[in-house]
């Protein structure tokens, strides 16, 4: 199995490369999508209508503890995250992660969810994660199991800022992953993808893509059309679909 965990700061592009990567992936490999960002946007690029939450299931699971019968919590859990939670398309299936609990998420039903989780992803060749903004991440765990780490990161400040203490957490918290990987997007000139190297250069981050800014996106997105169904062949998509390739076939799937 593969993880794929796309993070980075707010409005980098991380949900359309992350939509962009599970169309590319799941026509060769078994792939689950990941909604993991509380502000889930992942089904509306991907063109999928989503089923219930795992928070939603989780507060059912707080009130109907007898319903349970003979199976554990573990079991019980997991057929209603397959029966009410996973959507299945014909490619791919994908899970919405929904609203965390209040603070952080030491809780019982979170730590169960969790571990729950991580069985169900064992089902998969490829998994691919697309994570709220910033560093959350991090404290939830939602990406402790993650292979690659991508951190994607526009031409701004800020956006680098964040790739950085991304690159800092993750080797500070030893998350044990095989590789943390930098891909700039909405690039628009020479001069902006030379930024981009610069920092990858400085900060020892492997620069793994340079994706451009791209009309299309802007276009789709003003028109509420899921960014899979960009040509497969547009610049744009062929650049993802190495990122893809590059991902999975130096890995183990
Ligand atoms: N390469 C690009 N060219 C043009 N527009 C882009 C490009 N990449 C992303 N966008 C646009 O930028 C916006 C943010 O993209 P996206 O939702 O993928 O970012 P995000 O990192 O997932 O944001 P959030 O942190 O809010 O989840 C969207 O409106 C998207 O259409
Ligand atoms: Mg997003």
């Amino acid at each position: 199995m593969v993880t794929i965990a796309v993070t980075g700061k707010g409005g980098t592009g991380k949900t359309i490369i992350s939509a962009l990567l599970i169309h590319f992936l799941s026509k060769k490999y078994d792939l689950l999508a990941v909604d993991a960002d509380p502000d889930s946007n992942l089904p509306d690029a991907l063109g999928v209508t989503p089923r219930k939450t795992l928070g939603e299931i989780r507060e059912v699971f707080q009130v109907s503890r007898d319903e349970m019968g003979t199976l554990n919590k573990e079991q019980w859990l997991e057929g209603k995250i397959y029966s009410e939670a996973i959507t299945e398309t014909d490619d791919y299936d994908l899970l919405v992660m929904g609203r965390p609990e209040g603070e952080g998420c030491y809780c019982f039903a979170n730590s169960l969810l969790r571990g729950v989780l991580r069985k169900l992803m064992k089902h998969y060749d490829v998994v691919v994660i697309d994570t709220e903004a910033g560093l959350e991440h991090f404290s939830r765990g939602t990406i402790s199991g993650a292979d690659y780490i991508l951190v994607v990161t526009d031409m701004s400040r800020k956006g680098l800022s964040t790739a950085k203490r991304i690159k800092e957490l993750s080797s500070d918290l030893k998350l044990n992953f095989k590789k943390i990987y930098l891909v700039g997007n909405r690039i628009m000139n020479e001069d902006g993808a030379e930024v981009i190297k610069k920092f990858a250069d400085e900060e020892g981050l492997e620069l793994l893509e340079l994706l451009p800014y791209s009309e299309e996106i802007v276009k789709f997105d003003i028109e509420g059309k899921p960014v899979v169904m960009l040509d497969d062949n547009s610049d744009y998509s062929l650049r993802v679909k190495k990122i893809a390739e590059k991902l999975v076939g130096d890995g183990n799937g």
